[in-house]
C-alpha cells in the first residue's frame, strides 16, 4: 500500500531511489514520483501510471542531487493523477506518505485559514504543510517534524526532505512499516527490507511511534514521546538475487512453479528429519492448555485459515472460531481468556489483521501467527511466529505464500492433536509422512499444465464462473475464484458444493462453468452428486480431481484435471496449486496485467 524511499548518499539519488522503488512497485502502482536537493533548492518529477512513465519523465529531465525521496503511490484519497502523485509539500519541505491520516480535513482547514494554500486533494499534503507550519515558524527540521508528527492521527511511514539541509532525510512510522538501512557514508529508508536489499544488508526497524533522523554519518531514533531510543541495526538474509524473474514470464508464473520448493522448505523447519515427528519452536505458552482458538486473516491468508480450522478441529479437537480481519476487529467476540489467537499473513503488515491482533490480545489471547516476512510489524507484536520460508512474494496475487502457510497450520495441527492427545504417535507418523511426500508429488502437477489450458480457454470466453468444493476444498474454491478475480478481471463466485442446491444453481446455464475441486475420499461422492446437479442444468464442469477420481469423472465432466493422489489431509494443498495455475493461464489469455492487476496493492495498510 504504497512503497516509500529514502536516500542520503554521496553520488545521484534519483537512480537508487528509482531502482528501490521498482522493487517496491508491488505496493502499488497507480503513480510514481521523486524528489531531490538541487544546490538546496527541492525539485521533483511526479507521473501517473507505472514507473515506466516516471522512468521516461526522468530520462527527458534528469534529476541531480544526491538527497532525496521516492514514492509509488497506491491511491486512497484522491484520482491517481500526476498532480495527486508523491512527493507533496511546499518550498520548504517535501513528504512522501504510506498511510491514511485520518483527521487530514480538520488539519486542512486549519492550515487554510492559517493562509496555507494546497494543491491536491490528498490527506498527505497535509503531512507537508503541517511542518510548513513549522518551519515557518523558525522551527528547525526535527523540531517542525516532531511538532507535525503530534498532531497526526492514522497510519503513516513517512520520510521528508527539506530545502537547506543536503544530508538530511526524516522518517516516522506509526502503524505502518519503515526501515533504516546503513551503508557506507550513505543511509537508505525504506517501507521494507526488500527495496534496501542491494543497497545494504544492515537494516534497523522503526517501533510504532518512532521516528528517526539520517543523516549521512548515522541515524538516531527517537520514541513518540522525543525520548532517544536505540534501534539496533541486524544483517538480514535476504539477497537481492532472488528478487528476479528468473527467466519466467510474470512472477506469478515463477512463484507458482516455487510451490514444491517453498512446500518443502517450510516443513524441513517444522518437522524433526530423524524422528519424523512435528517439533514447533518454544512457544511461551502450553498448547495443552488452550482451551480454544480463534483465526483470523485476510484474502487468501484467511481461506488458508478456513482450511486450517478444518485441520484443527478434526485433528486437535478443538473449538475453532474464524472471520476475516475486517470483521473480528469490530465484532467484540468473547473470548476465553488464555485462548489461541492464531494469524496468518504474508506480509506481515496488513492493517486489518494487525487490529484483529491488538484485539485478541486485549481479551487475553495468546498470539501465534504464521507469516511470511518474519520482521514485519505482526511478527513483533506476537507472542510467536512460525514463519513460512516461501521466499518473496512479488507477484500481487498471492499463490506460494498460501501452500506455505498451508504446511505451517498443517503442522501446527498436528503438534496441538499431540499435546491434547487427540492424535496418538503412529497419527503423527502418518500425517507427517504424507506431508513429507507433499513436494515431489506437487511438482508433478505442472505436467498437467495443457489440460489447465484447455480449461482456461472455456474460461476466458465467460463473463460468471462458479467454484465449488467441500470440507477443506471449500476454501480451496474460494482462492480459486479469488485468484480469477484478480488476474483475470472475469466475475467468479465459491460455494460450499452442497449450498448450491439453496440458491446458486439458478445461475447454471451454458455460459457460467462449474470449476470443481473434488479429490476422491469422504466427501467424493456427495459432491460428484451436487456436479450432477450442475451438469442436468446445463453447467459445463471443469475439475480438478486426483488420479483415483479420474475414471468417475470423465464421463461428467467436460475437462477432468487428476493431480496425483495423496490422503484426505493433504489434498488440499495440492489441490490449490491447479486452480492457481488455472487462474494465470486465464489471465494469459485475456492479457491482463498479471503480477500488477489494476486496483490492487500487495500489502493492505490501510482499513
Ligand atoms: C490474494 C491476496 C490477498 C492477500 C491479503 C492478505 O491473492 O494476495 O487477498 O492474501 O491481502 O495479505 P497478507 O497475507 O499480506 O496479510
Amino acid at each position: 500500500m504504497c512503497g516509500i524511499v529514502g536516500v542520503v548518499g554521496s553520488s545521484q539519488a534519483a537512480p537508487v531511489i528509482f531502482d528501490a522503488l521498482r522493487r517496491l512497485e508491488y505496493r502499488g502502482y497507480d503513480s510514481a514520483g521523486i524528489a531531490t536537493l538541487v544546490d538546496g533548492r527541492i525539485e521533483r518529477r511526479r507521473a501517473a501510471g507505472k514507473l515506466d512513465h516516471l522512468a521516461a519523465l526522468l530520462a527527458r529531465e534528469p534529476l541531480a542531487g544526491v538527497t532525496g525521496i521516492g514514492h509509488t503511490r497506491w491511491a486512497t484519497h484522491g484520482a491517481p493523477t500526476e498532480n495527486n502523485a508523491h512527493p507533496h509539500g511546499t518550498g520548504r519541505v517535501s513528504v512522501v506518505h504510506n498511510g491514511i491520516i485520518e483527521n487530514f480535513e480538520a488539519l486542512r482547514r486549519e492550515l487554510e485559514a492559517a493562509g496555507h494554500v494546497f494543491s491536491t486533494e490528498t490527506d498527505s499534503e497535509t503531512i507537508a504543510q503541517l511542518v510548513d507550519f513549522h518551519l515557518a515558524r523558525g522551527l528547525s527540521p526535527r523540531d517542525a517534524a516532531f511538532a507535525a508528527l503530534g498532531r497526526l492521527e492514522g497510519a503513516y511511514a513517512l520520510a521528508m526532505l527539506f530545502a537547506g539541509h543536503d544530508g538530511l532525510v526524516i522518517g516516522a512510522r506509526h502503524g505502518a512499516p519503515l526501515a533504516v538501512g546503513f551503508g557506507e557514508q550513505e543511509m537508505f529508508l525504506g517501507s521494507d527490507s526488500l527495496a534496501l536489499a542491494p543497497l545494504t544488508r544492515r537494516i534497523a526497524y522503526l517501533d510504532d511511534g518512532d521516528w528517526v533522523v539520517v543523516t549521512r554519518g548515522g541515524a538516531e531514533f527517537f520514541d513518540a514521546t522525543g525520548e532517544r531510543v536505540e534501534r539496533v541495526a541486524r544483517t538480514t538474509a535476504l539477497m537481492a538475487g532472488s528478487v528476479g524473474k528468473d527467466g519466467y514470464r510474470h512472477y506469478m508464473e515463477k512463484e507458482l512453479h516455487e510451490h514444491p520448493v517453498v512446500i518443502g522448505q517450510t516443513l524441513q523447519r517444522l518437522i524433526d528429519p530423524a524422528t519424523r515427528r512435528v517439533r514447533l519452536p518454544g512457544l511461551p505458552f502450553d498448547l495443552a492448555r488452550v482451551p480454544r482458538a480463534v483465526v483470523t486473516a485476510c484474502g487468501s491468508a484467511f481461506y488458508a485459515g478456513m482450511i486450517g480450522r478444518y485441520w484443527l478441529e478434526r485433528i486437535a479437537q478443538i473449538p475453532v472460531d474464524i472471520d476475516v480481519a475486517s470483521e473480528m476487529r469490530y465484532r467484540d467476540p468473547p473470548l476465553t481468556p488464555g485462548g489461541l489467537g492464531l494469524l496468518i499473513s504474508q506480509s506481515g503488515e496488513t492493517a486489518d489483521t494487525l487490529a484483529a491482533l491488538r484485539g485478541m490480545r486485549a481479551r487475553g489471547q495468546h498470539i501465534l501467527s504464521v507469516l511470511n516476512v518474519e520482521q514485519s510489524t505482526i511478527a513483533r507484536e506476537s507472542d510467536a511466529v512460525l514463519g513460512t520460508v516461501a521466499g518473496p512474494e512479488i507477484s500481487v496475487a498471492s499463490t506460494k505464500a498460501f501452500t506455505a502457510q498451508l504446511s505451517v497450520l498443517a503442522c501446527l495441527s498436528i503438534a496441538v492433536g499431540r499435546a491434547r492427545d487427540t492424535l496418538s504417535a503412529e497419527g503423527e507418523e502418518a500425517l507427517v509422512g504424507s506431508l513429507l511426500d507433499l513436494p515431489g508429488r506437487a511438482g508433478e502437477i505442472f505436467d498437467l499444465a495443457p489440460a489447465i489450458r484447455e480449461m482456461a480457454a472455456v474460461i476466458a470466453g465467460a463473463r460468471d464462473v462458479l467454484y465449488l468444493g467441500r470440507g477443506a476444498c471449500f476454501p480451496v474454491a474460494l482462492e480459486g475464484a479469488l485468484k480469477l478475480k484478480e488476474v483475470s478481471y472475469i466475475h467468479a463466485e465459491a460455494y460450499a458444493a452442497g449450498e448450491m442446491k439453496h440458491g446458486p444453481i439458478s445461475l447454471i446455464d451454458r455460459t457460467v462453468p462449474v470449476v470443481a475441486s473434488v479429490p476422491s475420499g469422504r466427501l467424493f461422492e456427495k459432491t460428484v452428486s451436487n456436479l450432477q446437479e450442475a451438469r442436468a442444468r446445463g453447467g459445463r464442469l471443469l475439475v480438478f480431481t486426483d488420479t483415483r477420481g479420474a475414471e468417475r469423472l470423465r464421463g461428467l465432466a467436460e475437462i477432468v484435471v487428476a493431480v496425483p493422489t495423496v490422503d484426505e489431509f493433504t489434498a488440499p494443498i495440492l489441490q490449490t496449486i491447479p486452480v492457481q495455475m488455472l487462474a494465470y493461464e486465464v489471465a494469459l489469455l485475456k492479457g491482463t496485467d498479471v503480477d500488477q492487476p489494476r486496483n490492487l496493492a500487495k500489502s493492505v495498510t490501510v482499513e
